[in-house]
């Protein structure tokens, strides 16, 4: 079996390279030439997947990346992992699903099968997509070609997580294109979940991402309520957690971050206008959610004043600049509102990611590209006046950060787990937020 799998990012390469390991011969399509010439040398450019893994499936020939799209008309399936990020208003912004589908027209065969996976609003599939497909190949879809949605379930940085064993929903625009869409994936995945239509699967997704954006937001409200009465929250989770039915524990943090939670609860606010609806806990949710960089200064703010500090001219490191641990993605990382508010207090603010050790450019963040990680030193921590904890990769001895420094804020409760008993002299050092 051949197929196409178009954007090969986060999402789209390691999808690649699980159908490729199960004998489909893959061509990953991609607009960023760097990125094709990287994979077909073998190289990696996403820190989780090694370059052994590319090299394995370009050498046996089962793999290999082109910019040249009318390859498409030797595939059976068209598989698109295209980027759906929010334009300047906060809206969706599906002009990379709608430019590939400009792309594949020209070339789609009768009965190929197209599947997107880029998370977006109920009817991106069968109203937008369908709409270029049909209009610039003249074919008819769930007539001429097969089309259906199936949402991409990855989770960069878990070690534990296997493309391979996490079910896979698809839905299609008829029975046909379900049936088609089920067939290709189990060539490469274990369990494949077919549901009633596109927009099923695409509500799904939707519900998924919003019900971690909601949670998270709970707990990081509750975070500053309980702050306030003096009880931990993160002893209050764990307490929780010996219910054996009925939780599910969520954890704060300095506010969310990637492509996801932050991004795709908001397609749905926007497509529910249409019909007259709003959605009051995605933004009740996103409002939490996007207030917790400022409430993690302002505690920050509370503790330098306790010190007799202000924060124009203090030194602050910010530790962990990608959104998650154990990945190099930096999009909408609250690590960066951290450091924005912090600059915009008069604070000198560096930051530590050992994944991350120069920030490259980016949108909306271009006033920090170029700006290197300071080193894991007592030297380079030393002259910070205070440490904020944003995100704890696997690696560093955190709890060393008080001896290094006056004052450390650990939004993440990292140290507490890494070292339980923390003597009086370390403790004193440390805030949660
Ligand atoms: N990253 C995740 O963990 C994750 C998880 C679930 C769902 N998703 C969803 O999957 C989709 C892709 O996300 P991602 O993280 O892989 O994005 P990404 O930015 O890492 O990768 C997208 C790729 O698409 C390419 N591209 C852009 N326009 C193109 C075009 N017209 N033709 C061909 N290639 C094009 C880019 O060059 C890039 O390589 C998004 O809708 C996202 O919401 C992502």
């Amino acid at each position: 079996m051949q197929i196409a799998i178009i954007g090969l990012g986060y999402v789209g390469l390691p999808l690649s390279l699980q159908f490729a390991r199960s004998g489909v011969s893959v061509v990953g399509l991609d607009i960023d030439p760097t990125k094709v010439e990287a994979l077909n040398a073998g190289r990696s450019y996403i820190k989780h997947i090694a370059p052994e893994s590319i090299q394995e499936q370009v050498s046996a020939g089962r793999f290999t990346a082109s910019s040249d799209f009318s390859l498409i008309r030797e595939v059976e399936a068209v598989i698109i992992c295209v980027p759906t990020p929010h334009n300047k208003n906060r809206e969706p912004d599906i002009s990379y699903i709608v430019d590939t589908g400009r792309a594949i027209a020209p070339h789609l065969a009768r009965g190929t099968l197209v599947v997107l996976e880029s998370t977006s609003y109920p009817g991106t599939t069968d109203t937008d997509l369908r709409a270029v497909l049909e209009a610039d190949s003249g074919l008819k879809a769930g007539t001429d070609f097969h089309l259906a949605f199936s949402p991409e379930r990855e989770d960069p940085g878990n070690p534990a997580s296997d493309v391979k064993k996490i079910p896979k929903l698809v839905g299609g625009l008829t029975p046909a294109c379900t049936a088609a869409a089920v067939a290709l994936y189990r060539h490469a995945l274990d369990t494949v979940v077919p549901v009633a239509d596109a927009r099923t699967a695409e509500a799904t997704k939707l519900l998924e991402n919003i019900f971690r954006g909601v949670n998270i937001a709970l707990v990081n409200e509750l975070k500053q309520v309980y702050a306030a009465m003096g009880i931990d929250i993160w002893h209050v989770i764990e307490a929780a957690k010996s219910k054996p039915f009925g939780f599910m524990p969520f954890y704060p943090g300095p506010g969310i971050g990637g492509h996801c939670i932050p991004v795709d609860p908001f397609y749905l606010t926007w497509k529910a206008r249409e019909f007259g609806h709003s959605t009051r806990f995605i933004e009740l949710a996103g409002e939490i959610n996007e207030g917790m960089p400022a409430y993690v200064v302002r505690r920050l703010g509370d503790v330098l004043n306790t010190q007799g500090k202000p924060f124009r001219g203090s030194r602050i490191i910010v530790v962990g600049l990608a959104y998650k641990p154990e990945v190099d993605d930096i999009r909408e990382t609250p690590s960066f509102h951290l450091m924005n508010l912090l600059k915009a207090q008069g604070s000198v603010v560096d930051y530590f990611d050992p994944y991350v050790p120069v920030i490259p450019p980016t949108r909306e963040n271009a006033a920090w590209a170029g700006t290197r990680s300071v080193a894991w030193s007592r030297e380079d921590f030393a002259r910070a006046d205070a440490v904020i904890i944003a995100t704890a990769h696997r690696g560093p001895d955190y709890p060393v950060l008080l001896d290094w420094c006056p004052c450390v804020i650990d939004t993440r409760n990292v140290i507490r787990q890494l070292q339980p008993d923390l003597p009086p002299a370390r403790a004193a050092r440390l805030w949660f937020a």
